[in-house]
């Protein structure tokens, strides 16, 4: 039987949930590299003291301190990780840090019961999460009117870029279940948010998409648009 091809497929939840226990004890060694990234995609969320956000799969909580200087110790942070082993070390730095005003749901971001409304979300290297429709929808589903959005994370530079796509696979495979979609990883979200504002990094093999979600509810754009 022909194995199913990775760049056409969507994301495997069993094969994402074997891939983060692997890579669990040094995953926050290998993304030291990518923390300038982050700090600029928290940046464009334009976080606000009191405000509710989302870190979409938020893995370890290396977001976390980030968000939080960014909301205060009034706002509110809500993280979701389907890895029990990620979220699991994400709880030790809630714990060491004595957050109060984080709450960790270990849950697929599709079926996430989320408590509340948020004025923005983060997805930060979130790729498989980014191609499910149903994940993309139950987060829209819980913004606020013209909340900020921000999706991050690795993409295939220009087909002219050979070289640099040859970095871009291996660090892909060894963090997503799916190539699908890797040329606009952000297309889905862009599809239920409105247009998103990219800017491309290292020769274009990392992006940055932020944006607002449309005031009065979120916006349908044709496929053609974004996808
Ligand atoms: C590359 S890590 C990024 C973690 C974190 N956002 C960061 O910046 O370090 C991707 C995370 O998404 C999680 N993930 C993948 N698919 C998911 C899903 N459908 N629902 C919830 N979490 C998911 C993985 O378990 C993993 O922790």
């Amino acid at each position: 039987m022909n194995k199913p091809d990775k760049r056409r497929r969507g994301p495997d939840r069993t094969a994402a949930l074997e891939q983060y226990r692997r890579r669990v004890g040094f995953y926050d060694l290998e993304l030291a590299l990518f923390e300038p990234i982050r700090h600029k995609a928290i940046s464009r969320l334009g976080l606000q003291r009191g405000e509710v956000v989302l870190d979409v799969g938020c893995g370890t909580g290396l977001s976390l301190a980030l968000l939080r200087r960014g909301i205060g110790a009034k706002g509110r942070i809500i993280g979701i990780e389907q890895s029990p082993e990620m979220i699991g070390k994400a709880r030790e730095r809630v714990a060491q840090n004595r957050w109060n005003n984080v709450t960790l749901l270990c849950s697929p971001v599709e079926t996430a019961d989320i408590p509340e409304l948020a004025d923005a979300a983060l997805f930060h290297f979130t790729h498989d999460i980014l191609r499910r429709p149903e994940a993309v929808d139950n987060v829209v589903r819980h913004l606020k009117p013209g909340a900020h959005v921000v999706a991050s994370g690795l993409k295939w530079a220009g087909t002219w870029a050979i070289p640099v796509n040859l970095l871009v696979l291996p660090a892909a495979l060894h963090s997503v279940t799916s190539l699908e979609g890797l040329q606009k990883p952000w297309s889905k979200l862009a599809a239920r948010t409105g247009p998103l504002d990219v800017e491309s990094m290292l020769l274009g093999a990392v992006y940055v998409a932020s944006g607002r979600l449309a005031d009065g509810g979120h916006v349908h754009l044709p496929r053609s648009t974004q996808d």
